[in-house]
């Protein structure tokens, strides 16, 4: 893979005409670090934020030892990349072909469940065994996160008693898990699902050895500026001190984007532009699914060899298919005198983003270059690793 220290240097060499993955290992292996050694427990990355082999690796040598994948296809990739790994199956709803595959040729044993029936289905799949861990999920607000999670997944309180009871005796090991919703921009989320897990476990009675708190941890995006991770881990750690469980009980969380966001952005080339709408070669059904899906915006920057003394003013985007839909509307700061021909990095795409790239209208590219500069902003920055990078943009 070709290495570059800066997306200005890439573009003047090569002049891309496909989008081009800027991916930054170096920022990935901060951000595990990170939650490594500040997280009050075991953090396990969540694959699907961003699958790509080469991230695992970096994670793994940086100390992830735990992976929620949440289906059989991440199973294998992971047992194919990170052979030691120790694989949680966190999706509360499964094949029950998956699961068997993952436990009898996989050695996996932690799953997650919000039903009786996936309980039965896992019980049958794994030919009644004793070596289980099980995490129940509870359904907790996703009030203080910018995409909800609070729909789909979970038990409710009603329910939960039961649920708890019936796995406890089917498991070696009970856990109770929960997800605030991704980026959760304040540390109460956290507090307030840990009260339900509370209720939960004071109304089930049982012993409980895993207390998952999930992910939802943000990264930091134009507008969407949190606490530092640090208040949330402090949060967590105290309110799992609280609950009624033994002293050996662990304490989990599956962070997705925190992991990953900062490790690529994307290098993309204006096409046409009319009036303040720029026609850029990537888009809704390349990197940009939640620039135009759930209106994110990421931060950008003219990447241009004269600085532009243009002030900057707002754009939207569009993408490079036939399809009305691909839409970023932004709105994208950028010098006002941006050209059809001139290249713009998009930051912060390392999470989702390039994991939900398609081929879609035959615009998919997996052009990728590897970059010692540092991300386009960071919510692992110390103040003296801030005062180096000369790139790192304040939002
Ligand atoms: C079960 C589970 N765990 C972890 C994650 C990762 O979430 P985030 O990227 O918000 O940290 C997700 C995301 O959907 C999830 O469904």
């Amino acid at each position: 893979m070709h290495s570059h220290h800066s997306a200005l240097g890439l573009a003047t060499a090569l002049r891309p005409v496909q989008p081009v993955t800027l991916i930054r290992p170096h920022a990935a292996r901060r951000a595990a670090r990170f939650f490594v050694e500040k997280f009050p427990g075991t953090a396990m990355y969540a694959v699907k934020a961003n699958p790509s082999p080469d991230l695992l690796k970096v994670l793994w040598d940086s100390g992830v030892t735990h992976y929620d994948v949440a289906s059989i296809a991440e199973v294998r990739l992971l047992s194919e990349t990170l052979p030691e790994a120790r694989l949680c199956f966190m999706h509360p709803v499964k094949a029950e072909e998956a699961i068997a595959e993952a436990y009898f040729e996989h050695s996996v044993r932690t799953f997650s469940l919000d039903t009786m029936d996936e309980l039965e289905k896992i019980v049958r799949a794994t030919k009644g065994a004793s070596d289980l861990n099980l995490c129940v999920r509870l359904r907790v607000s996703s009030d203080h996160s910018k995409l909800s999670l609070a729909s789909k997944f979970g038990a409710e309180p009603g329910e939960t008693k039961a649920l708890l009871f019936a796995a406890r005796q089917a498991a070696d090991a009970l856990g109770i898990c929960f997800h605030v919703g991704s980026q959760a921009m304040t540390p109460a989320a956290y507090a307030e699902a840990m009260e339900r897990v509370r209720a939960a476990i004071v109304e089930a009675a049982v012993t409980v050895d895993i207390v998952d708190v999930g992910g939802g941890f943000p990264s930091t995006y134009p507008g969407m500026e949190p606490p530092p991770l640090e208040t949330y881990f402090e949060v967590i750690h105290k309110a799992f001190e609280s609950l009624p469980i033994s002293y050996s009980a662990e304490l989990w969380c599956e962070p997705g984007r925190a992991l990953c966001a900062e490790y690529a952005s994307v290098l993309v080339r204006v096409e046409k532009r009319r009036g303040n709408e720029l026609y850029i070669n990537d888009g809704a059904y390349g990197a940009l699914f939640d620039a135009a899906h759930v209106g994110w915006r990421f931060p950008v920057k003219l990447v241009r060899e004269e600085i532009s003394d243009a002030k900057d003013v707002a754009f939207s985007f569009y993408g490079p298919t036939c399809d009305d839909l691909d839409h970023m509307a932004g709105p994208f700061l950028l010098p006002a005198d941006v050209a059809a021909g001139d290249y713009i990095e998009i930051g912060m795409l390392g999470a989702y983003g390039c994991a939900m790239r398609t081929g879609f209208n035959g615009f998919g590219s997996d052009m990728k270059v590897e970059m010692t500069d540092e991300p386009m902003a960071t919510l692992y920055g110390g103040a003296e690793e801030q005062a180096v990078p000369s790139n790192v943009v304040t939002l």
